[in-house]
């Protein structure tokens, strides 16, 4: 008997994956893909979502279970194979060559399809940038990679799966690490690619985007599909509450503040970025004790660089920092460490983590030669793993054991390894730089909580965030940055959103 066509572009049928280290990422998982349909793909962190994506670009081979195409059972030996059957993917975080442009990290690996047996560059660079016009994503493909911020890297994994020309496409957390504009481009993008019958998986912890584009909605935990809903069926709340599977507080209660003395003061403050050009001009802030002073600021605006500064990543080009009332500028990250600074970095894998060191080490990157982590020169094993496991326990860090590299982490528990560290030491000052990009909902109500307590204990928080809405859920006062300078300052209860986003892309400064 002939099998009836099955109406799915793309189906996994009961795909089981453990880990050596013993973890069941995905435990008889079944998902279908629609022909054109936007799936969106939600989950607590860990919950088995880019295990299961990256099993179906032939990345990882699942223990057992089936992948079919057009209803056509299908071996993914590797991502070629992916590729060549029309899937193309942009994972979480990136798989670019740094040290290469725009253009040879987009035909990377794909010269032959295009007829390009001998890199003909010229060429290259001109199916780049048709492409790249064609679907409006603004990039130069003669940059290179490595100097490009994270949003233009993003476009250039996407120009990597558009050359590729997939015809179903996974997106794991694209928007992470978005500007809401670039959000927007990205989604009409993704709508215009629909209309041409690219179908679409989308991971977002985002639950609005899901609500707002998915024409369904699948949601995992651990390692299953625990629902499967329409999004004009359904409330953010409900799914909050089916992903993490208890109820969950979109929005945290918190009194007024009680600031007390000045505990950080920049004045004249200038710092270039990596070309030389001042990124930071004459900037002045105040953040003072048991207060949270929210940077509002369209992303390249110099947060990255005020940033580092404040942390003594990057030298300082002029003026000063002052940490109760002393003068830090100079001062190298470890010694504004030990002044009681805590930093939750907004690139965990580049400055949050070494990845490739278990969690032990990770827990006391900062503290490792203290006490009573240290003996002098030999290190207390027993006091570092009671550390960890502390930490592990108290922030909810989903992990087989503490040996692991942190690379074994799924990307919002490393996010929650760094914050437990950060918030588990004696501190004055807490710079955090988007300190919940990444993490599911039910860690975002309890990173808001823990930022909140460090208020209450007298902390002085300055917090940066795309995030307008996370800015103004926690901020006590606002700061505007922009073109490197704070162009107003407002308290979070007067605020006007409208006027926010108005002085953020550049309006006039009304105050
Ligand atoms: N290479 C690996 N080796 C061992 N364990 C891994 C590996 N990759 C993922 N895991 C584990 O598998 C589980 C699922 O991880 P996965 O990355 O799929 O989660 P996720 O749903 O994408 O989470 P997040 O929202 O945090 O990105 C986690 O417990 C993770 O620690
Ligand atoms: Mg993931």
């Amino acid at each position: 008997m002939k099998e009836q066509p099955t109406p799915f572009v793309l189906e996994a049928r009961q795909i089981t994956k453990h880990f050596p280290n013993g973890v069941v990422a995905n435990a008889g998982l079944a998902l279908q893909l629609r022909p054109g349909e936007f799936l969106a793909l939600l989950g607590e962190n860990g919950a088995g979502k880019s295990t299961l994506m990256n099993i179906l670009y032939g990345l990882y081979q699942p223990d057992s279970g089936e992948i079919l195409l057009n209803g056509q059972p299908v071996q993914l030996p590797n991502s070629q194979a992916a590729i060549a059957a029309g899937i193309g993917m942009v994972h979480q975080h990136f798989h670019l060559v740094p040290g290469m442009t725009v253009t040879e990290n987009v035909i990377l690996g794909a010269e032959v399809k295009h007829g390009l047996f001998f890199l003909d560059y010229k060429r290259a660079t001109h199916q780049v940038m048709a492409l790249a016009q064609q679907y409006g994503l603004e990039i130069d493909p003669a940059a290179l990679v490595a100097d490009l911020p994270v949003g233009a890297q993003q476009r250039v994994e996407l120009l990597k799966v558009l050359y590729r020309q997939a015809k179903i496409l996974i997106l794991d957390e694209p928007t992470a690490v978005l500007t809401p504009q670039e959000t927007k481009d990205l989604f009409r993008m993704l709508q215009n690619l629909k209309k041409q019958g690219t179908a679409i998986i989308f991971i977002t912890h985002k639950l609005q985007e899901a609500l707002q584009s998915a024409d369904r909605i699948v949601v995992l935990r651990s390692g299953k599909v625990v629902g499967e809903v329409l999004p004009s069926e359904t409330t953010e709340k409900e799914l909050a509450t089916l992903m993490v599977g208890r109820d969950v507080l979109l929005r945290i209660e918190k009194s007024s503040a009680k600031p007390g003395e000045t505990v950080l003061d920049v004045r004249e403050l200038q710092v270039f970025d990596d070309r030389q050009h001042l990124a930071i001009r004459q900037l002045a802030l105040e953040v003072r004790a048991g207060e949270i002073l929210g940077l509002a600021g369209v992303e390249g605006n110099g947060q990255t660089e005020l940033v580092a500064a404040l942390t003594g990543l990057r030298a300082i080009a002029g003026g000063s920092i002052l940490l109760g009332g002393k003068e830090v500028a100079g001062a190298s990250p470890r010694q504004i460490s030990s002044l009681g600074v805590a930093h939750i970095p907004e690139d965990r894998q580049k400055v949050g983590l070494v990845l490739d060191y278990p969690l032990t080490d990770n827990t006391v990157l900062d503290l490792y030669f203290q006490k009573p982590f240290a003996n002098g020169i030999s290190r207390n094993k027993q006091a570092i793993e009671a550390h960890t496991q502390r930490l592990i326990t108290d922030f909810d860090v989903r992990t087989p054991n503490m040996k692991v590299s942190a690379r074994m982490l799924s990307g919002g528990n490393q996010q929650k390894l760094i914050i437990a560290r950060e918030f588990t030491r004696e501190i004055k000052l807490l710079i955090a730089s988007q300190p919940t990009r990444g993490v599911d909902v039910g860690a975002i109500e309890f990173i808001h909580q823990q930022i909140i307590q460090k208020r209450a204990e007298g902390v002085a928080i300055l917090l940066i965030s795309a995030e307008l809405d996370e800015i103004l859920a926690l901020a006590d006062r606002i700061a505007v940055l922009f073109r490197g300078k704070i162009v107003a300052t407002f308290e979070a209860a007067k605020v006007d959103r409208e006027e926010l986003g108005l002085l953020m892309a550049g309006g006039k400064n009304l105050h």
